[in-house]
Formats: C-alpha cells, structure tokens, sequence
C-alpha cells in the first residue's frame, strides 16, 4: 500500500505574460521507507512538483491532479487538516536553512514549539526529544547548542538541524530538495550518510531532489527524470543507470561527471531548456534531441511501460532499440 499515490499532478502559474505549465500530468507512487529521486535541469519543474504536492505554491500558482495521502486528497484538503499532515506526518527539507529557520528564535524554541504542538508534549519532554536527535544527526555537545540561534551554527551544522527539525515527529515521508548543493563534498557525504541511517531507524519513506546523479545513485531506489515538467523516464536506479531508455536521461548520464577520475570534464547536453511559458507543441526534449524525428516536434510522447519492464516508464516516440546507447556500464556505478 502506498504512503502517497500522486495522480496526473499538474501545475500552472498566471503570469503577465499568459499561462506557464510548470508540471504537467506527473504520475507516481511512494511507498513506506522507499527512496525515490526526482532529477532533471534547472526549471524542470522538480521544486515545483513538492511544493504543489504540500500546498505551497506561490499565490500565482495553482495544482491540479490529485496528491493521495493514505487516500486523502492533500490537494482538496480544509488547510487547518493539512497543517496537521505537513510538518508532521510529512516534513519538507529545504535548499537554503536559512530561509526556513528564524532567526530570532533559538534552535531550543523552534525544535520544542513543534512537538508540544503535534505531540502535546511538556516544554521539558520537548527539549529532552528535541536534544536526543540532535544528538542523532551529529550536533556535538547537543544540550548546549540547542540553546544557540541559527547564525551561530555553520552552513552543514545548520543543513544537520534542518534534518533534525524535519524528523521531530518521526514522519512517514521526507521531502529534501536539494539538500546539499550548498554544501562542500564531505559534509554533503556526511549528511547523506545520515539520511540513510535515518531512514533504516525510522522507516522514513524519503523524496530526494537533486541535479547531482552521483546523490542519487548513492541514495535512491527509484528514480524520476524530469523535462519541461514532464516524467521523461521513471525506474528503478537500476533502470535508469544501467539501461536508460530516453535520450534525455543518456544525456544527462553523458553530462555525469565520471567518479573514478580526478578532474573529468562535466559534458553538458548541448542547447538549453524550453520556455515554460512557451512549451513547444510535442516532446519538450525534441529540439535538442539527436534523435528527433518529425513526429517528436508535433506529438507529446505518452510514459508507457518500458518494453519488458512492469516498473520502468518512458516517454519517447522512438523504440528502445533506435537509441544507439554506447555508455559504459562501468562509467555509473
Ligand atoms: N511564481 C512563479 N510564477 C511563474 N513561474 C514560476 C513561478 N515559480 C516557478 N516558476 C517556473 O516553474 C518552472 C519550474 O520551476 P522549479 O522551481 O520547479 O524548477 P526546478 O526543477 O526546481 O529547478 P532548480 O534546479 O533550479 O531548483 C520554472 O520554469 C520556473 O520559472
Ligand atoms: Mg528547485
């Protein structure tokens, strides 16, 4: 049984300039203590596709689609009802820790104000259980620097408290966009590490975005590619490193930066990604496509089942076997 069952999602924003399809009709499930990352450029619609999911699109926004949640519709939810799902049941990591801690308060208060408002637990109860996973995600000297502000911690000490506060009431579902980017290499090992540990303590289902292959083929089991706010490829890590299907995702594997090489060259796809203002008429990929063909500038290509495969989905008008993948398997692993 899923924890969330995500139906046809799709997002628009009003702008001046007329309607801008951010996500269009995303599909997906998530199951308990699964892994599932969403990758793809910047402006592929990943952020997006959360914040749609948690009812926190900006005011030009709008979702539709549905976000089942144990079979509750999160998109047509009273807000007083998904308050208690968000931040509780379903907690969010966001990129920036400073954007979502105050500044004004100390970590103490901001870690203890939430479980003594989802849990009813005592001031003192809270900070005991709010000092335990601090302690967890490697705060050292817990007990003191709980009673410190948020500009007193460093960048990865702060991205540590962002996961501590995100795991306060044991979600079911972890939601980390891009947790790490702004992170230098060795901490964002550190943390990844710890999300893996987390999740095996608590079963922790999580949702990983990130534009760093390496993240997810560290981290997740399955694996969504994401263009022009469309699933282009959807499959297991397995699926989509070792057979990837969609010339999107091979070149995006081509622009992988090889991990056993010092100093080897990122390739980028050649050409950049579409206006979403403007989403050309059929495959949003299809004008930097090697492979394009006349039917990939009229046609949207439908996520159909890989040939041979229950659990792997593309979006492409040309059949598996017309993509002439030359990658070494090794180069991924
Ligand atoms: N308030 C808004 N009004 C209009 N367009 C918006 C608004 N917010 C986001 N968009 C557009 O939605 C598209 C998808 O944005 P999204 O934030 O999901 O990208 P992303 O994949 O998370 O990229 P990044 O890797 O840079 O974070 C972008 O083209 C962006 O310009
Ligand atoms: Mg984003």
């Amino acid at each position: 049984m899923s924890i969330l069952q995500v139906s046809d999602l799709g997002v628009t924003f009003h702008t001046q300039d007329g309607a801008v399809n951010a996500v269009n009709g995303i599909s997906f499930a998530l199951q308990a203590g699964q892994t599932l990352g969403i990758v793809g450029e910047s402006g592929s619609g990943k952020s997006q596709t959360v914040l749609a999911m948690m009812g926190l699109l900006a005011k030009n926004g709008q979702a539709s689609g549905q976000v089942q949640y144990h079979g509750q519709d999160l998109l047509t939810m009273p807000t007083a009802q998904l308050n208690k799902i968000r931040g509780d049941r379903i907690a969010m990591i966001f990129q920036d820790p400073m954007s979502s801690l105050n500044p004004y308060l100390t970590i103490e208060r901001q870690m203890t104000e939430v479980l003594e408002l989802h849990k009813g637990l005592s001031r003192r109860a809270a900070k005991a259980h709010a000092i335990s996973l601090l302690d967890a995600v490697r705060i050292p000297e817990a007990a003191r620097r709980i009673t410190m502000y948020p500009h007193e911690f460093s960048g990865g000490m702060r991205q540590r408290v962002m996961i501590a506060m995100a795991l306060l009431c044991e979600p079911e579902v972890l939601i980390a966009d891009e947790p790490t980017t702004a992170l230098d290499v060795t901490v964002q090992a550190q943390i990844l590490n710890l999300l893996k540990e987390l999740q095996r303590d608590f079963d922790t289902a999580i949702i990983m975005i990130t534009h760093d292959l390496g993240v997810v083929a560290g981290l997740c089991e399955q694996v969504m590619v994401l263009y022009g706010g469309r699933i282009m490829e959807y499959g297991s890590a397995e699926d989509i490193f070792y057979q990837p299907s969609h010339p999107y995702t091979i070149g995006l594997l081509g622009a992988l930066p090889r991990l056993d090489q010092e100093g080897g060259a990122l390739i980028s796809i050649p050409g950049n990604p579409p206006n979403m203002a403007q989403l050309p008429r059929g495959c949003p990929f299809a004008e930097r496509c090697s492979y394009q063909q006349a039917r990939c500038i009229n046609d949207v290509p439908t996520l159909v089942n890989k040939p041979g495969s229950a659990s792997a989905w593309r979006a492409c008008h040309l059949a598996v076997n017309e993509l002439h993948s030359t990658l070494p398997e090794a180069q991924y692993v």
